[in-house]
């Protein structure tokens, strides 16, 4: 969460800054802000909440904005402190000769706050980010050299940053430093950037050069330098970024998560090219490094993800431990992190992230790393943090996802999870569902096309959502393979239109929930055909029995049951085994369009960032 971008060169500063920090307002958008350097005089502009607000005051100065050519910028998702102007980036020292931006966590800022104030520095915010200003200006005082001031101050520094800072006293360059959150350097002609994600550059360069832990920088408009931990000058690598400059359009769609709902049959044909081929084809699954020798001393697997890609792995558990025999544990990278758990070289660990920046996840997979077992990383950015810390890297190329409610990643991570699951089962040389797997593969083909069905006429769930939009709460059911359906439909509901919503398995309702069921309480149940079809209905009949409005989700219910339901949303035809992938589209679609019709801010909702670079 929260973004930093910087620029060095010829062009007006303040547009690169603002066209980068709109790339990145995925990241937070809370507040935003932007310091320009001319010589020594260094003008700083924030505003409270979106980056609109910041676009409005830059308005009326055109005169600072247009001689600038050097400047660092924020977007917030505020930690410490609320979302005002006073807490909204860049902060300085007291001097004000020192202007900082940051992405992170200072998890000692409470120490460094009480030294530096015995020190005689006066704070103003209510951030971790002030007190790394005045820490390095502080620094700075005893070098009088911004590079040393940096170096000294991070490592007194606990927890998570990336910083740029510039200094009136060296009107020449930013310098930057990074731990444990994403920074990455363009390299441009006569012109550098600095940025916390590659879309806010991709338009002005191709070249890239990735800082890691520990590193600190110096950017000027003709140079580059490196510093290691210890100080010493290192040398990166300038890698080619890994896709074009893409125009991050809505493509007519009033919202991107609507145009990203409609682009999952492409996301799926994108998954499966290359890997399924035909449906008596095995699957190809060349990014996997385990030999087959090794696959078959897999033990156990562990999946940790956060969110709706913990989502997708609890659909991988049921298909991986079906298919491929291994038992699966799918926890929660936050807990995961937070006990003794036992993995060894004979674990298989997979970590799913959209982002692929996930502190939690992050932090998981480091922990794990150090037990030699090999780590698979699933994840829409092979650019990221966590691609970096793979052993098999799997990309799912669903292309950039702009709405913060994931959508077509998930879709993405689902097939991806399928292709996984039965690639281990084939290097295992399991035949016990050949038959069965000839099938699968072949509805996987087809899928996109079902998709394609599905998404062709939505009339009946706009409907629904207008129905139901004024409902407070809101129940999802369903048992098996669409359990986690059920969590990732209430979790699309309630973060993008803040009506209460949770999912259970339909069998746990009868234990607690079922007290909370009247005539306000709708619930949605997802029932394929397959062998909780029944079971799921007698759980329906429960809810009907406390008056609950009844919505069901299926590929058929036989005419016998239809009356059990205030409304029916049939989707195409398909196994229970691959029916997360179309359910899921219908409970997308119905938070979707109870939030439109709400007002909602779907794309970005409140409190909400698309990455979570925080613990
Ligand atoms: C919900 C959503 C979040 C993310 C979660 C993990 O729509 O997007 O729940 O899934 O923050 O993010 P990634 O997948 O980037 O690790």
């Amino acid at each position: 969460m929260c973004g930093i971008i910087g620029y060095i060169g010829d062009r007006k500063a303040s547009e690169v800054l603002i066209s980068g920090l709109s790339h990145l307002e995925y990241r937070g958008y809370d507040s935003s802000g932007v310091a320009l350097m001319k010589g020594s005089d260094v003008q700083i502009f924030k505003a409270q909440g979106k980056l609109n607000n910041l676009i409005e005051i830059l308005k009326d100065k055109q005169d600072t904005c247009s001689n600038a050519h050097i400047g660092i910028g924020h977007i917030r998702w505020a930690t410490h402190g609320l979302p005002t102007t006073i807490n909204a980036h860049p902060h300085t020292c007291d001097c004000k000769n020192l202007t900082l931006v940051h992405n992170g966590i200072i998890e000692n800022y409470q120490e460094l706050k009480e030294e530096l104030t015995t020190l005689g520095c006066h704070f103003v915010s209510q951030t971790d980010t002030e007190v790394a200003a005045h820490l390095i200006a502080h620094e700075y005082g005893k070098t009088k050299n911004l590079l040393k001031a940096m170096q000294s101050a991070v490592k007194k520094i606990k927890g998570a940053f990336a910083f740029c800072a510039i200094h009136k006293n060296e009107p020449d360059r930013i310098v930057v430093a990074k731990r444990n959150a994403p920074l990455v350097i363009g390299v441009g002609q006569d012109e550098n950037f600095i940025a916390s994600d590659i879309p806010a550059i991709i338009e002005y360069t191709k070249k890239a050069i990735y800082l890691s832990d520990g590193q600190v920088g110096i950017v000027k408009k003709n140079s580059i330098e490196i510093y290691d931990e210890n100080d010493l000058v290192t040398q990166n690598k300038i890698e080619n970024l890994p896709f074009e400059a893409i125009a991050i359009s809505k493509m007519g769609y009033k919202h991107f998560m609507l145009k990203e709902i409609h682009e999952q049959s492409d996301v799926v044909r994108n998954v499966l090219s290359g890997k399924l081929l035909s449906h008596d084809d095995k699957i190809r699954l060349e990014e996997f490094k385990l030999t087959p020798e090794k696959i078959k001393k897999i033990q156990r697997v562990q999946i940790v993800a956060c969110g709706t890609s913990l989502h997708a792995g609890m659909v991988g558990k049921y298909i991986i431990e079906k298919y491929a025999g291994i038992p699966v544990d799918v926890e929660p990278s936050s807990e995961y992190i937070y006990r003794e758990t036992i993995a060894d070289e004979n674990t298989l660990v997979i970590g799913i992230s959209q982002s692929g920046e996930t502190a939690d996840t992050i932090t998981a997979i480091k922990q794990v790393k150090e037990k030699n077992s090999h780590i698979i990383i699933i994840t829409n950015r092979a650019d990221s943090t966590m691609a970096r810390l793979a052993d098999s890297l799997l990309p799912v190329s669903a292309g950039i996802e702009v709405s913060v409610a994931a959508t077509k990643s998930y879709m993405a991570q689902l097939i991806s999870l399928y292709m996984l699951a039965i690639y281990l089962m084939e290097q295992k040389g399991i035949e016990k569902y050949n038959d069965e797997i000839v099938n699968l593969k072949q509805e996987l083909i087809e899928l996109p096309n079902k998709v394609e069905a599905l998404l062709e006429n939505t009339d009946n769930i706009k409907q629904l959502a207008k129905k139901y939009s004024s409902y407070k709460d809101f129940i999802f059911i369903a048992r098996g393979i669409n359990f986690p359906s059920a969590l990732e439909g209430a979790l699309k509901l309630k973060e993008i239109s803040y009506i209460n919503a949770t999912g259970y398995g339909a069998g746990e309702l009868k234990h607690g929930p079922i007290a909370m069921l009247d005539e306000n309480m709708p619930v949605l149940a997802i029932l394929n055909r397959g062998i909780v079809y029944d079971k799921v209905l007698s759980n329906c009949e429960e809810a009907k029995a406390r008056q609950a409005k009844l919505i069901g989700v299926a590929d058929y219910i036989a005419s016998k049951d239809k009356d059990l339901f205030d409304d029916i949303v049939i989707i195409p035809s398909v196994s229970d085994t691959l029916s997360p992938a179309l359910n899921i589209i219908v409970l997308q679609l119905l938070a979707y369009y109870i939030a439109e019709y709400l007002g909602k801010d779907v794309d970005q909702p409140r409190n909400l960032a698309k990455s979570v670079t925080v613990e």
